[in-house]
């Protein structure tokens, strides 16, 4: 591996060098060694198990109890071993050799970055391979959300679910918080009597003898992918390996929407290869989940807003079911490497939409991604509009974006196109195969397709055209840009109507999708009419609309063109949505006027207690008008 990497990283310092831009920094290229975002000293030590023994207390708002780590030196004559946490009280720490006989050990918990939380150095006694650390969550963890019985559908039970992506799993678990160490895991989670604990694992569907429920993951994974959830669930079986959890209002709705699961599941395993990890289920969250979906393996966590009964909205499953392999599989060494998850995931669902829908269906959604990039880029400092992240960002959080999502996919796009589509899937599927439960850098997979693409069908592409696609802030022109026929009428009604050639009677919206609704009312031109859109709003009633996606480009536009007539239902939404990507289009466009921004802050004070906190920052970052995708 380290051989790989040098070579890669010289290629690359070589190719760079003959352009005019500065080298890439070497921390960038070489981040399949060392931690980043982490304290942790994976030269010396690894940990390869853990087990969590956690009581879920929902009037402190803690998880308290113990969590216990196996480790491995790399270097046999590590001495201690360095973890990340964020604001956790550590009660007692405890090292052994062999699981029996614990001893009380030396540790020293160092000062706190705001971002990166504060190490904590246990002194490993020789021969130690355990450490067992007995800890409390505070409840303001930054991976930890805490419901109200009223925030839930059922409004009886409290609800409490993690997200680790990225750096977050360290507010909950004291770990080597970096995708560059895997490790399997087991759970006791004690959860109030009524409610149900379901975890990123294998599961049971009743607790143990002690009331307990327990899991067992026996795939080595990252530590940003464990994941735990509390409430009042039922599930569903959708298929032999997938099923849903939900509330259990929402059960037989969620049940139905991701009714094609296995199906997915199939025609993904007929071009890239078996599915490696046995069941395949969704966990239904409820509205303030800051994400569309967590691919937590084995349970994909997914926002409500994707049900809304007609499956339109599935490519989120498609999405993060392709994580199974790129991502959860193949994971990226580090969080500059993001794109190597996101990216390839989203090329993999593209393809997996032409495979479930038809190839119009998948172009669609490829221009309406390429728009959302447009977007982010439009938001974003120019140095966060290249693949690799420069600098490496100290808070993976703070530079999130469409950018690793859509231009991955383009970059993959256009070596599909240079190489044929069955080279590059036989490229793609080996990339999997060969780094199975492995970590692998932006490095490593530059010189895995020098090895197999590039030199065995030389003079298909350049170093300096991948260069282009790594470190150059523009899209490069030789992209090859999607185009839907579908949107590109739309695009053809909406110049009709508001050229006066049509009126909105005559649109054939009864028959657009919510894609096609998106086009429509997020490519609107400035010029359009407060009084055009009035009209559009009296005829399709988008202000009452229930689609959240739909809702979202339609308040942003009203907004956008002064309407505030919408600011009730602008209201309803920010204080029931609490996921990222639509409510912060709206406080985007409310900030740019001081009434408007006078209006979020006042709004804001009132939603916050709902959000996530990771959405909270998101918000906060908008409110005070800092740069961001
Ligand atoms: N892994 C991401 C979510 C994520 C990224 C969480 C970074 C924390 C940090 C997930 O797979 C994802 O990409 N979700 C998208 C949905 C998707 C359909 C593009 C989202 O939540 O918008
Ligand atoms: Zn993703």
């Amino acid at each position: 591996m380290t051989h790989r990497l040098v070579a890669a990283a010289l290629t690359m310092l070589i190719s760079s060098a003959a352009s005019a831009d500065p080298p890439p920094p070497l921390d960038a290229i070489t981040a399949a060694n060392v931690a980043v975002n982490s304290y942790a000293n994976v030269q010396q030590v690894r940990t390869t198990h853990i087990a969590l023994d956690l009581a879920v207390d929902f009037a402190k708002k803690t998880l308290s109890g113990s969590a216990e780590l196996q480790l491995e030196r790399v270097d046999p004559g590590a001495a201690e071993v360095v973890l990340d946490t964020s604001a956790l009280d550590i009660a007692k720490v405890e090292t052994s050799a062999d699981g029996e006989v614990w001893l009380s050990a030396k540790y020293t918990l160092g000062a706190v970055d705001e971002v990166l939380g504060a190490p904590l150095t246990v002194a490993l006694p020789p021969g130690a391979t355990r450490v067992r650390l007995s800890y409390a969550t505070r409840p303001e963890a930054s991976g930890l959300q805490w419901l109200t019985p009223s925030q839930t559908l059922g409004r009886k039970h409290p609800f409490l679910f993690t997200q680790s992506e990225s750096i977050h799993a360290r507010s909950w678990i004291p770990l080597q918080d970096t995708p560059l160490v895997r490790a399997t895991y087991d759970a006791r989670i004690r959860v109030p009597k009524g409610l149900r604990a379901v975890m990123s694992a294998e599961m049971h569907d009743r607790p143990d003898a002690t009331g307990a429920w327990t899991f067992h993951m026996p795939q080595a994974i990252p530590g940003y992918l464990i994941a735990l959830a509390v409430g009042d669930l039922g599930f569903r079986s959708t298929g032999p390996r997938t099923g849903v959890y939900a509330e259990p209002a929402l059960l037989a709705k969620a049940a139905y929407e991701f009714g094609e699961t296995e199906r997915t599941l199939q025609l993904m395993e007929s071009a890239f290869g078996p599915y490696r990890w046995g069941r395949y289920d969704i966990l239904v969250l409820p509205p303030s989940f800051p994400f569309g979906g967590m691919e937590n393996p084995r349970l994909t966590f997914a926002t409500p807003t994707v049900i809304t009964g007609d499956r339109m909205l599935v490519s989120l499953v498609s999405h993060e079911l392709a994580h199974s392999w790129s991502g959860n599989l193949v994971t990226n060494a580090s969080w500059n490497d993001f794109w190597l998850n996101e990216g390839v995931t989203e090329y993999l669902t593209y393809r997996l939409l032409d495979m479930q829908f038809g190839q119009a269906r998948g172009d669609m959604e490829r221009v309406l991604g390429l728009a959302d990039l447009k977007d982010s880029m439009a938001h974003l400092d120019r140095v966060d509009w290249s693949l690799l992240r420069q600098p490496p960002a100290k808070d993976p959080d703070a530079v999130y974006s469409s950018v690793p999502y859509e231009r991955g996919a383009l970059f993959l796009t256009w070596l599909e196109t240079r190489f044929g589509r069955e080279a590059f899937d036989a490229f793609l599927r080996g990339w999997f195969d060969d780094h199975a439960f492995r970590s692998a850098g932006t490095g490593e997979f530059l010189a895995y397709l020098q090895d197999k693409l590039l030199s065995r069908q030389p003079g298909k592409v350049t170093q300096a055209q991948i260069d282009a696609w790594m470190h150059q802030p523009e899209l490069p022109d030789f992209a090859v840009l999607p185009h839907s026929d579908a949107l590109a009428e739309v695009d053809r009604q909406r110049a009709a109507w508001l050229e006066g050639r049509s009126t909105p009677d005559a649109l054939p919206a009864a028959q657009w999708s919510v894609h096609e609704w998106q086009r429509f009312l997020d490519e609107m031109p400035d010029g359009v009419t407060l009084d055009q859109l009035r009209a559009l709003d009296a005829r399709y009633h988008l202000t009452a609309s229930h689609n959240a996606i739909l809702a979202c480009s339609w308040l942003r536009l009203a907004l956008a063109h002064g309407d505030t007539a919408v600011y009730p239902a602008v209201e309803r939404y920010l204080k029931t949505v609490g996921r990222m990507r639509l409510i912060k289009p709206l406080y985007r466009e409310l900030v740019k006027t001081p009434q408007g921004k006078a209006y979020a802050e006042r709004l804001y004070a009132q939603a916050k207690s709902g959000y996530h906190p990771i959405a909270q920052q998101a918000v906060e970052r908008v409110l005070k008008g800092e740069s961001g995708g």
